[in-house]
């Protein structure tokens, strides 16, 4: 099972009731990290490319690894453009093999936002690319992410926002605001799962939750239960494998190269795993 795209990883998530797990790449590492926890656990998973990467010098040559490697995966894989700030940077993600992308107007008017969604939707459907799109904003991945972050409670999306966005763009996803943030939180958040769970009664496509790192086992749990199928998911990895590259490096003076590398590596494939079971994401059964 190849690249595939991120309606059909996401299909039976409504009806099943779990979420998968969609994690930042920006390097082989990360890649590594994120395709093997999900072929150890033979289920299907989201692998995020950032938009700062399709802007590097070496483009061409990382996303064509990238989409070889997920072509070759024995997973369901769906290669997505995560916070694509404009429609330039979703045509430049299909071009270099994205199999769905996020158009971020999260920030924009909403007239504005629906405007541009409905283009990426016109040219995305077009060639068979998933659309996410987000209403309501989830702070936090404008400044320093490991910063601490808290949510705007003005900014969660409402029920009407939800459904209206839907009407008026026809995503294939949405991205919604409960009380996460992107980026280390600063305090406890508060999470809204009656109106998360209002979102899920009155929409027919899967639910997304940003700023996935830094909750309980528990919050996971009943974000799912409520309705959320998409888990975004990051800031825990980076702390993760840079912990686990501090502590080497403590212990030993003279290091190979690789040494760091696999440590990093390893220790993001360890959380990754650890959520996915967390999430409850289930092989395809079709
Ligand atoms: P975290 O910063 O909480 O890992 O969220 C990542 C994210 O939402 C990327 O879109």
């Amino acid at each position: 099972m190849p690249l595939v795209t991120m309606s059909e990883v996401l299909k039976e998530s409504i009806d099943k009731k779990y979420a998968v797990g969609a994690f930042d790449t920006m390097d082989r590492v990360f890649t590594e990290s994120i395709l093997n926890a999900a072929e150890k656990k033979g289920v299907p998973v989201i692998l995020m490319i950032v938009p700062p990467v399709l802007d590097a010098p070496d483009a061409d040559l990382f996303m064509s690894y990238v989409v070889d490697r997920c072509r070759r995966s024995p997973v369901p894989v769906a290669l997505h453009l995560d916070h694509g700030p404009s429609f330039e940077s979703v045509v430049k993600a299909i071009h270099y093999g994205c199999t769905s992308v996020m158009f971020d107007g999260s920030s924009l008017p909403y007239e504005e936002n629906v405007a541009i969604t409905r283009k990426v939707v016109e040219i995305a459907h077009t060639c068979g690319i998933t659309v996410e799109a987000e209403i309501g904003h989830v702070a936090g991945h404008e400044g320093n992410m490991l910063d601490g972050n808290v949510a705007d409670e003005s900014a969660y999306t409402t029920v009407e926002e939800a459904l209206n966005f839907y009407k008026d763009t026809n995503v294939d996803c949405l991205a919604v605001a409960v009380g996460t943030v992107h980026g280390v939180y600063k305090g406890t958040p508060k999470l809204d799962f009656e109106r998360l769970q209002e979102i899920r009664d009155a929409l027919p496509i899967p639910i997304v939750l940003h700023g996935g790192s830094g909750l309980t086992a528990e919050d996971y749990k009943n974000l799912v239960a409520h309705g959320v199928n998409k888990i975004n998911f990051f800031t825990a990895m980076t702390l993760a494998a840079s912990e686990a590259v501090r502590k080497l490096m403590e212990k030993n003076k003279k290091l190979m190269m690789t040494d760091i590398i696999m440590a990093g590596q390893n220790a993001a494939e360890e959380i990754v795993s650890e959520h996915i079971d967390i999430f409850g994401t289930l092989p395809l059964s079709c």
